[in-house]
C-alpha cells in the first residue's frame, strides 16, 4: 500500500532522512519511534507530499506519488498532528467537514458524519459542534484533529503524535478507540510517537529511527525479544523490558483452566483480557502468588500462578 524505496530528504546541509526503505502493507498499523529530530515527521510529511523528497521513490498502491496531484493525494490520506492545525475562524463542525465537503458529499451526509465522529471521540455534538478552536482545551482540540483526519473515510491515515497532549486516561481510551476502528475498518496507518509504550500497544510493526535512518523494524514482540543494538534497548526502557513484554500478553495465555488448577486461588480476580503486566502488579500489591481469573460475565474460569509467569518461555 505505502512503499518507500531509498528515500532521503536534505534540508540544506541537514540529512533529515537518510536512505530509508519501508513497506507498509494494507491494513497495517506501523509506528515510527525515535528520539527528537530523527526524521519521523519528515518521513510522514513526504508521504502526503507536504515535503518533497530529495531522492528515492514513494509509491501508494503502486503509483508513484509524484504522478498524483498533491491535492487529490491528500484528500485520500487522513493527517492528524499534535498541534492539530485546526482553522481558528471555523467551528469544530466545519473543521471536521473539510475533506467530506471537498469530496462533494451531500450536506446531510456531511452533517451526519460530523456528528458520528464527535460522538466517537466523546465530544457531545450539541456542546462542541459550534465551538471555535480557541474555546477548546488542548486535549479536546486534539480529538477534533483526529476526527477531521478520519472524516473523509480515507484508506490511509498519517498520525504525528496525535495523542501527545492528552491526559493518560483520555489517551488510553483514544488508543483503544484507534485499535477498535482498526479492527473494524482496517485502515493503513503510519503513526509517530515518542512513547514506546504507546508504540508497543498499537503497532503491528515498530520502525525505530535514529539520525534519519531506520535502525530496526519488527513486531513489538520481536523488538522486545531481540533489540538490534543498545540504542533500541535503551528506547525499550532497559530494565523495564520484562514488564513491557508482560504487557503484550494476556492472562488467558498462561492461566490454568479451572478444572485442571491444583489449588483454587483466592483474592481479587483478574480478567482473561488483562495483561500479564497487570496480573503481576496485582500479585505484588496483594502479595499473592496466584489469583483467580474471571471471564467477561465475572464467572471464574481459571487460575493464574506466579510460577507460570516465571517459567514462561522467552
Ligand atoms: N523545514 C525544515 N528546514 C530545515 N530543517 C528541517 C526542517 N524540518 C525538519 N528539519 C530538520 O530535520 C530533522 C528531522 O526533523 P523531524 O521534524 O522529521 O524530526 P522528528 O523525528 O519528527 O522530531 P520530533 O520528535 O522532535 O518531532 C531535524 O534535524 C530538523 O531540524
Ligand atoms: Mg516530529
Amino acid at each position: 500500500m505505502i512503499e518507500l524505496s531509498n528515500v532521503s530528504k536534505l534540508f540544506d546541509q541537514t540529512r533529515a532522512v537518510d536512505d530509508i526503505s519501508l513497506t507498509v502493507p494494507t491494513g497495517e498499523l506501523c509506528v515510527l519511534v525515535g528520539t527528537s529530530g530523527c526524521g519521523k515527521s519528515t518521513t510522514l510529511r513526504m508521504i502526503n507530499r507536504l515535503i518533497t523528497h530529495s531522492a528515492g521513490s514513494i509509491r501508494i498502491n503502486g503509483r508513484d506519488i509524484e504522478q498524483i496531484d498533491p491535492q487529490q493525494l491528500r484528500r485520500g490520506i487522513g493527517y492528524a498532528i499534535q498541534s492539530t492545525g485546526l482553522f481558528p475562524h471555523w467551528t469544530v463542525a466545519r473543521n471536521i467537514a473539510v475533506v467530506p465537503r471537498l469530496l462533494g458529499w451531500p450536506t446531510a451526509r456531511v452533517r451526519q458524519r460530523v456528528e458520528e465522529l464527535l460522538q466517537l471521540l466523546e465530544l457531545a455534538p450539541a456542546e462542541f459542534a459550534d465551538k471555535y478552536p480557541r474555546q477548546l482545551s488542548g486535549g479536546q482540540a486534539q480529538r477534533v484533529g483526529v476526527a477531521r483526519a478520519l472524516a473523509g473515510d480515507p484508506d490511509i491515515l498519517l498520525m504525528d503524535e496525535p495523542f501527545g497532549a492528552l491526559d493518560p486516561i483520555t489517551r488510553e481510551s483514544l488508543q483503544n478507540e484507534l485499535l477498535r476502528i482498526q479492527q473494524q475498518v482496517r485502515k493503513t496507518i503510519v503513526f509517530v510517537t515518542h512513547d514506546m509504550d504507546e508504540a508497543l500497544k498499537l503497532a503491528n510493526r515498530i520502525v525505530v529511527m535514529d539520525k534519519g535512518r531506520i535502525v530496526q523494524q519488527d513486531s513489538p514482540q520481536a523488538l522486545l525479544a531481540k533489540p538490534a543494538n543498545a540504542f533500541v534497548e535503551n528506547l525499550l526502557g532497559g530494565q523495564e523490558r520484562g514488564l513491557k513484554q508482560a504487557g503484550l500478553l494476556r492472562v488467558d495465555s498462561l492461566m490454568q483452566a479451572l478444572a485442571t488448577a491444583a489449588i483454587p486461588a483466592a483474592g481479587p480476580a483478574l480478567k482473561v483480557t488483562d495483561s500479564l503486566r497487570q496480573a503481576l502488579s496485582l500479585m505484588l500489591w496483594h502479595r499473592r502468588s496466584s489469583l483467580p481469573v474471571v471471564d467477561a460475565q465475572g464467572l471464574q474460569v481459571g487460575v493464574l500462578q506466579l510460577d507460570a509467569l516465571m517459567s514462561r518461555p522467552q
